[in-house]
């Protein structure tokens, strides 16, 4: 097998970002409590520092911009073969395969992110929130009221207003968040593996790469 020895570059931002987003996961997988404050604020956090990254995809140096590792099939399978081949070639930012995991990895993210915020609402909109909750709660007391005689259609007003907060806070969204939320953790497992196995397999301290220091 070609051994490479050379590290590969990372810049202080995708450094940086790597492990803000890292520590961001793990405090709203284990730390924080589901759908907390904190659990929020954390989220609007993971939500600036993947921004930025995304940003630095487009304006970053070589290494970091999405054009140095396009997501390609072709190109993740003949990496595969090249597993098998035991070669190894360079590569100046990710290789397919890991292009594909990260990839894999910030669209989970978006898609956390994404749902959370149509749960918890931006930053700032605590009041604007608590308002429409209270008019909410108002005008169910008023359909009660209304209907007290018709249990039927209590019954069906309710369902319908359960499932109108529901797009809010319990519903589909609730679900989507959890179930990214899972195979987020799956991919996490594969990505620590897929490091551990480009270890040994090239030879690179591909995590040294990626710790602060080493350029
Ligand atoms: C919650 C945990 C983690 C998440 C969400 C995560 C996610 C990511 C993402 C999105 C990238 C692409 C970086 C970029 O281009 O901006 C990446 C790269 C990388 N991650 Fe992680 N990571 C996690 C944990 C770890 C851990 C624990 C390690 C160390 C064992 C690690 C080592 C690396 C390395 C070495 C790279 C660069 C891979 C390469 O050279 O192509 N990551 N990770
Ligand atoms: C990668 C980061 C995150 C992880 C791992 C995560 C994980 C989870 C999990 C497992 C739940 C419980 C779901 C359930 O009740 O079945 C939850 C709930 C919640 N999360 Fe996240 N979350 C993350 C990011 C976010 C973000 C970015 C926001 C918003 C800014 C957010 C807002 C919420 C809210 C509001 C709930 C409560 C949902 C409910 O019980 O109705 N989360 N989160």
């Amino acid at each position: 097998m070609s051994v490479q020895t050379k590290p590969r570059r990372w810049d202080p931002v995708v450094k940086l970002t790597h492990w803000s987003i890292a520590l961001a996961v793990l405090a709203n997988a284990i730390v924080t409590e589901e759908g907390s404050a904190a659990h929020v604020w954390v989220g609007y956090a993971l939500a600036s520092i993947l921004g930025l990254r995304l940003l630095w995809g487009l304006v970053g140096p070589a290494e970091a911009r999405f054009s140095a590792f396009p997501p390609s099939p072709r190109k993740a399978l003949a990496h595969v073969s090249e597993i098998r081949a035991r070669t190894a070639s360079e590569h100046a930012s990710h290789n397919p395969l890991g292009a594909l995991m990260v990839y894999a990895i910030w669209s989970c993210l978006l898609v956390i992110i994404g749902t959370g915020i149509a749960m918890a609402g931006l930053p700032g909109a605590d009041e604007r929130q608590d308002e429409g909750g209270r008019a909410a709660y108002a005008a169910s007391l008023v359909d009660v009221a209304q209907g007290r005689d018709e249990e039927a259609d209590i019954g069906a007003e309710q369902a319908e207003h359960a499932e109108e907060e529901g797009e809010h806070e319990e519903g589909p969204l609730t679900e989507v968040h959890e179930v990214a939320a899972n195979l987020l953790y799956l991919l996490i497992l594969l990505h620590i593996a897929g490091v551990v196995f480009e270890t040994r397999r090239s030879g690179r301290q591909v995590v040294l790469a990626m710790l602060p220091g080493r350029r």
